[in-house]
């Protein structure tokens, strides 16, 4: 199994980082069978397997409830959990409580904040206390709100510069890697060329020392419609839907169970129930 110096390795070495996400028993499995370097038990599970329209409900207890199978299934990768919507903000004791319960309860290695402001002291606690941090800036969804919704973050050059700035003090905080989500190319590749800790882009083009996407999104699994940076590298929801409804065709047309599916018992053992 990588660890974190494994990952600063890599970039140092030209090595692409490949993450994915995954939110429990069967997709954990499935990823270490891929064999990816690393995975993210992203708060995305609120959008792909709980089914709210963003990642703010997600709580504490849903991030440990999917991490813990997670890890069942993935005993031997690295694996990054999100803390959740202002599990992170409240005070630097709060954060490391939270911090804590996230690796302690799981079994996980890592955790991942969104944000630059406000979240450096409590980057800085969690890694003097022994937590590896992920950083996590550009479009960062649960600030989507003050953000103005789900769009491409610092294309111009204000906002470029702001970020460059807020990497390098994700950096300084102590964070191991650094996820750029939905930003341009060309300031995703100035990033990652100005910091020592690896990126790992989602929408920032292909110069990131790694990539991550979502499980559901890569696969086309239970959603219809994707960002833009999403490619699909398979269509499940197609096989899910027909195997669905050939079942529910067969269970009312008496096809199924037929005797290949069913138990059956003695003729002398039939009879004997009569006597
Ligand atoms: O929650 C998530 O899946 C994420 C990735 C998109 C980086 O944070
Ligand atoms: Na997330």
């Amino acid at each position: 199994m990588k660890l974190t110096k494994d990952f600063l390795d890599m970039k140092d070495q030209g090595k692409k980082i490949v993450m994915v996400t995954a939110y429990d028993y069967p997709s954990a499995r499935q990823v270490e069978q891929a064999e990816v370097d690393m995975i993210l038990v992203g708060d995305s599970l609120g959008n792909v397997v709980l089914g709210y329209d963003s990642t703010i409900p997600v709580t504490m207890e849903d991030m440990i409830h999917h991490a813990k199978a997670v890890k069942r299934g993935a005993r031997n990768t690295f694996i990054v959990v999100d803390m959740p919507f202002m599990s992170y903000h409240l005070s630097v004791r709060d954060t490391l409580l939270n911090g804590a319960r996230l690796i302690q309860e799981t079994g996980a290695h890592a955790v991942k904040v969104e944000g630059a402001d406000g979240v450096l002291s409590h980057i800085e606690a969690l890694v003097k206390a022994g937590i590896p941090v992920v950083s996590h800036l550009g479009l960062t969804p649960q600030s989507a709100a003050v953000l103005g919704g789900y769009k491409v973050q610092g294309k111009d050059g204000a906002a470029a510069r702001n970020m460059i700035k807020d990497a390098k003090r994700c950096q300084e905080a102590g964070a191991f890697a650094l996820v750029l989500e939905c930003i341009p190319k060309q300031l995703a590749e100035e990033i990652s060329a100005r910091l020592a800790i690896p990126t790992i882009g989602i929408g920032a083009g292909v110069d990131t020392d790694g990539q991550v996407l979502v499980y559901h999104d890569i696969l086309t699994y239970g959603v219809d419609r994707v960002a833009k940076f999403v490619k699909p590298y398979a269509n499940v929801n197609e096989p899910i839907a027909l195997g669905l409804q050939a079942y529910v065709s067969e269970v009312r047309n008496k096809l199924f169970p037929d005797d290949q599916y069913s138990f059956s018992m003695k003729k002398e053992e039939l009879e004997a129930l009569n006597e």
